[in-house]
């Protein structure tokens, strides 16, 4: 799928297709299987499982009993923030787990009282998560108000091999110009609001020219809005005797971003892994791309500070 230094991170329709053929043949008997969630090779030559689980309003005193089921499903890649105020959860879920750390991937995010303390705030996470190093480390909003990105990417772009790869979250195009402009090593990673009512098409071609990869954040719309009451959602859905959220879900993959949905509700762990049984068709994905409405349920990036 990408290409390391090329700017391609998105092969063509065929490519990924092909792509996710071979993984459904390889994971037609191993569902669930850590193993059998596809990759995605990014700019900096690190991989990153391309379905993974959220703890974004996962309360502090849950974080631990979520993330332990969500690894019991079969995720290993988590994807939490300071702000979340849940990182000690995840780490303590993460120690008692007894899973080799070489097969997890762990992101974590510096907020924006912060761009001008990234490498204290960065400690601070790791000593919260119980970590040696994470896997990916973002910078979780531009608060461009603040003037302060640049300089916090300049802290993240001296933290060395314990944040293994680093990049940024809620980046417009205007945003990524600037950076570009002033960065010694192009963000690995997007982290953008992305879900059928809200795609972010210019962000995601911005940052698919820079060979930066997309992760989508609130995936399955955060809940805000009935997936099953769209049409196109619902008929793919009957067809494959799958739910709205596996159908969402496999967009997200057949797009080629990074997806990481959220739920406190094991039955729903293990529903929401179990995308690899099946293929939207070109006519389908079409389908769903077609629901964009603009619905944007966090806040615009530009207004957040
Ligand atoms: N960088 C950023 O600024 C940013 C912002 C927001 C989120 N994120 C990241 O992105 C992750 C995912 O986004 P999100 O948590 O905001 O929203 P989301 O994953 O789109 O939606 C989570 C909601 O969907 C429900 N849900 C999950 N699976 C379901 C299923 N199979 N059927 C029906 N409902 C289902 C959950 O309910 P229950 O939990 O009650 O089961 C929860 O209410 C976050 O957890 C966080 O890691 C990043």
């Amino acid at each position: 799928m990408s290409v390391v230094g090329t700017g391609q991170f998105f092969g063509s329709p065929e490519e990924e297709r092909d792509k996710l053929m071979r993984s459904l043949l390889e994971q037609k008997n191993k569902q669930s299987s850590p193993e059998g969630i596809p990759v995605v090779t990014l700019n900096d030559g690190n991989t990153i499982p391309q379905l993974g689980f959220g703890v974004f309003k996962v309360d502090p005193d849950e974080a631990e009993r979520v993330v332990t089921q969500a690894l019991e499903a079969g995720y290993r890649h988590i994807d939490t923030a300071a702000i979340y105020g849940n990182e000690e959860g995840v780490g303590r879920a993460i120690a008692k787990s007894g899973i080799p750390r070489e097969d997890l991937f762990i992101t974590t995010k510096v907020w924006n009282d912060r761009h001008l303390d990234v490498e204290a705030a960065f400690e601070e996470s790791l000593q919260k998560l119980g970590l040696e190093y994470v896997d990916l480390y973002l910078v979780h909003w531009p608060a461009p108000k603040n003037g302060t990105y640049v300089q916090a990417w300049k802290q993240m772009e001296k933290l060395g091999d314990r944040a293994k790869s680093i990049g940024v979250c809620n980046f417009l195009p205007e945003h990524l110009d600037t950076l570009l402009a002033e960065a010694t090593t192009v963000p690995a990673i997007n982290q953008i609001e992305l879900h059928p009512a809200l795609q972010q098409r210019d962000a995601v071609e911005a940052s698919k020219a820079a060979g930066i990869a997309i992760e989508s954040w609130g995936p399955l719309g955060q809940g805000r809005y009935d997936l099953g009451a769209e049409k196109a959602i619902a008929d793919a859905a009957a067809k494959y005797g799958k739910t709205p959220a596996q159908v969402v879900i496999r967009w997200h993959l057949q797009n080629g971003f990074i997806v990481f949905p959220k739920t406190v509700t094991r039955s729903r762990m293990v529903e929401n892994l179990n995308v690899f049984d099946f293929l939207l068709s070109d006519e389908e994905m079409a389908a769903i791309t077609a629901l964009e409405r603009g619905d944007r349920g966090g806040s615009h990036p530009n207004d957040l500070n």
